[in-house]
């Protein structure tokens, strides 16, 4: 799920050069110059200053900002209703035929994906497919399969010579050529993205970067200030893990492509070629229809338990001021870019989905309703002594059991889990290092 060790290490060596007065007074920071820049005087970054001189006079930024607001307003709709503002598009999307065993789930930091994931580990496990997994346990972030970098052999569990890997649902950052050298070209590559706003707050939260700033500004100050008074200046974010165009980072565009204006607009058509659905976590149920109708999987495949994974954190949502966001929308450009795309090419895609979708959703979350609390309860008596779940067949979907193993399965943390994985990896391997 996550990695704690990468923590904002560098944030501290910034910060602690860092005097900031909070109620707008004046900020002064090391390193940067004072420059006259939207009839004031502001500290820009060598790095940001011609980032913003581009963002600032581009039309295309300013109609992504309104494509943004616009599908924020779809979150007070329910999906009938935003479906009736898509023009329709014709036939059916899905079309598979024959379930693909081939994928690869592009994790990507603080968007959900831990749950995915758990979802492609037991699809691979349960399939008896080749799972990439870490090679050990003994380095930092060992569940990374590549650490802050591409593919790394040297992280991931080697097969034996006649295998070859199926399924790769760990962090890495994406590089189309490098993952096909692991995957050959028959691979379906799937993604995941989350609101920019809230997956960049959910990261100052989680990699702990609001405590640095509490410590370094005040204890007073509330975690929605802490946040204002960086975006004043998100500069300082520099070398803080995940905050900076990360969803985009993870995809594979270097964090300097992603200040580049023409650098973002070739990559973002290189993913929409080459991932097949990228699900949105706001549209976490609707997502994994798409990718089950894709893959052509079961229902049963696509099952899991919502667990709160790191609750406490989660709960510390913050709602950003229209200022604040916007400052974030101009520091952040291109995830905000990257996730208007694709939102909008996953409301087309439900769009054109036949087959009833939105009563197959429905028919998906009652069942999901009942195999959490069955899981809940199997939970208690340490998934051990509970009978089997039925849940009946619907037109989407033939009967199918789940098990206190099944439970334990989706209710079983990353960490755990992977290490589980690879034990059972190296018995059926005979791999003995
Ligand atoms: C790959 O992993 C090894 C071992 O953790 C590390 O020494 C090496 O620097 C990594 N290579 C890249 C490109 O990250
Ligand atoms: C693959 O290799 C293993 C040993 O490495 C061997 O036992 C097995 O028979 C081989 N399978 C095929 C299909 O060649
Ligand atoms: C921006 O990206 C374009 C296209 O990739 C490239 O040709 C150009 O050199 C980049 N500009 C800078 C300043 O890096
Ligand atoms: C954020 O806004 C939502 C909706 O307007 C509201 O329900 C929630 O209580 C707010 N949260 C905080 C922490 O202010
Ligand atoms: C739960 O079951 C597992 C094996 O399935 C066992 O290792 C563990 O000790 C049990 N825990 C409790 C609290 O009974």
């Amino acid at each position: 799920m996550l990695c704690n060790t990468d923590k904002p290490r560098y944030c501290i060596i910034v910060l602690n050069l860092l005097l900031i007065q909070v109620n707008g007074i004046e900020n002064y920071y090391h390193g940067f110059n004072i420059e006259r820049f939207g009839g004031q005087n502001r500290m820009i970054s060598f790095f940001d200053r011609e980032h913003i001189a581009k963002l600032s006079s581009s039309k295309l930024e300013k109609d992504i900002y309104l494509r943004y607001l616009d599908y924020n307003k779809y979150n007070t709709l329910s999906l009938e209703q935003i479906m009736e503002t898509f023009p329709n598009k014709g036939k059916d999307v899905n079309t598979c035929t024959q379930p693909q065993k081939k994928v690869v789930f592009l994790k990507v930091h603080k968007a959900g994906s831990t749950t995915v994931q758990n979802i492609f580990l037991r699809y691979g496990d349960t399939h008896g497919l080749n799972i990439a997994l870490p090679k050990a346990y003994d380095m930092e972030c060992f569940n990374y399969l590549g650490f802050q970098s591409i593919l790394n052999h040297s992280r991931i569990m080697k097969l034996p010579k006649n295998k070859t890997i199926d399924i790769i649902c760990n962090h890495a950052i994406y590089n189309k050529k490098v993952f096909t050298e692991f995957m050959g070209f028959d691979t379906t590559y799937i993604g995941i993205l989350r609101d920019p706003v809230n997956q960049w707050s959910s990261a100052t939260f989680f990699y702990g970067f609001i405590e640095y700033l509490r410590d370094l500004l005040g204890e007073h100050l509330e975690d929605r200030q802490l946040l204002s008074a960086v975006l004043e200046e998100p500069s300082i974010f520099h070398d803080c893990p995940h905050t900076h165009n990360s969803m985009f980072e993870d995809l594979g565009l270097s964090i300097k492509d992603s200040v580049n204006q023409s650098a973002v607009e070739n990559y973002l058509r290189l993913l929409d070629n080459e991932i097949s659905l990228v699900m949105i976590m706001e549209y976490f149920d609707e997502s994994l229809i798409l990718m089950k109708r894709l893959l052509c999987w079961d229902i049963k495949d696509i099952m899991y338990v919502p667990l709160n994974i790191n609750s406490e954190k989660m709960k510390r949502k913050i709602n950003l001021t229209d200022k604040d966001q916007h400052n974030l929308f101009k520091y952040n450009y291109a995830d905000f870019r990257l996730y208007v795309h694709f939102k909008e090419k996953f409301f087309n895609r439900i769009k054109q989905s036949g087959n009833n979708f939105l009563a197959e959703v429905k028919y998906f979350q009652n069942a999901r309703n009942s195999v959490t609390e069955y899981c809940k309860r199997c939970q208690s008596s340490n998934f051990s002594s509970c009978t089997d779940l039925k849940i009946l067949s619907s037109e989407w979907s033939e009967q199918f059991i789940i098990t206190g193993k099944d439970c334990r399965f989706m209710m079983t943390q990353e960490e755990s889990l992977l290490v589980e994985l690879m034990n059972k990896a190296r018995q059926k391997y005979g791999i003995t290092h």
